[in-house]
């Protein structure tokens, strides 16, 4: 796809599945700018709910200072309200959802059109990609890792450090810890991982819809990959609309 392309056309929703760590933030952003298209993090969602003290902040919190899941109703009632906005009109990165078998089997209702009464534009099968990455890695990652509270980058003081010592290199605003990146919180998110977010995998790969992508090397290498598999899946989509058979990424 041209860059031009790419930024004109309907790309259609893609999912970045990964354990905590994996790099399913630092691809989506990379790949949302690319497009052209949002980035849709259902955790920045909540922190900012609970950074706002909203209803649902509230009821999320305690589940998100435990490093448990929060309630499949609470996260879909917010995703179904997010891809409503107008900017997800020729599409969107879903960061950090689905994230449990029930949630995977009401998003592919909600672009099936059989949940409620759906706009056209958010039709269609995702493009679902795992980033694999191995367990010590990820505790390296998430122990070491900064986010900008303005512009939301993300460094990591081991492996992406900023040029300046806890500065944004955009902002120059001080970088923070996410209050869940605590170590006894950190292993409670892994276990929710492999005991919710797995089977997730498990639901797209048996429908053969997941790509897999090994997330252990440098966040070059990695986006590339990603990207070939959006390419990938999109050259088959378009190959069947040619055919005049059902397509459907976008
Ligand atoms: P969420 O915010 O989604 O956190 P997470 O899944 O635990 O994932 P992370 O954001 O920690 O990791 P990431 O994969 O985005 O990695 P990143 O790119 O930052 O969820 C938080 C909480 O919200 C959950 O625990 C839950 O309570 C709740 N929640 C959210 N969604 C929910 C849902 N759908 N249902 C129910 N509850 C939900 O990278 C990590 C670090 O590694 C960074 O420092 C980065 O610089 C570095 N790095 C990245 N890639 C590389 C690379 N290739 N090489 C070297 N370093 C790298
Ligand atoms: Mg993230």
């Amino acid at each position: 796809m041209s860059m031009a392309k790419e930024t004109s056309r309907n790309i259609g929703s893609i999912v970045l599945l990964g354990a905590p760590g994996a790099g399913k933030g630092t691809q989506a952003k990379l790949i949302a700018a690319r497009c052209r298209i949002p980035h849709i993090s259902t955790g920045d969602l909540l922190r900012e709910n609970v950074r706002r003290g909203s209803e649902l902040g509230r009821e999320a919190q305690a589940f998100m200072s435990r490093g448990e899941l929060v309630p499949d109703m609470l996260v879909c009632n917010m995703v179904a309200h997010r891809l409503e906005q107008p900017d997800c009109e020729r599409g969107y990165v879903l960061d950090g959802f689905p994230r449990t078998a029930a949630q995977a089997g009401w998003l592919d209702a909600l672009l099936q059109d059989r949940l409620f009464d759906n706009p056209e534009r958010l039709k269609g099968t995702p493009i679902v990609i795992a980033i694999e990455v191995p367990y010590n890695e990820l505790l390296r990652r998430l122990t070491g890792r900064r986010t900008c509270p303005s512009c939301g980058r993300i460094y990591n003081v081991y492996l992406q450090p900023p040029r300046r010592d806890e500065l944004c290199d955009v902002d120059g605003s001080r970088l923070v810890i996410r209050n869940d990146d605590r170590e006894e919180v950190i292993t409670e998110r892994l276990k929710a991982y492999e005991l919710q977010t797995k089977p997730v995998a498990d639901y797209y790969a048996s429908r053969g819809r997941l790509h897999v992508v090994d997330g252990n090397r440098a966040v070059r290498e990695v986006t590339a990959d990603v990207w070939a598999a959006i390419e990938n899946a999109v050259a088959v989509s378009e190959g069947a609309k040619a055919r005049g058979t059902h397509g459907d990424f976008f």
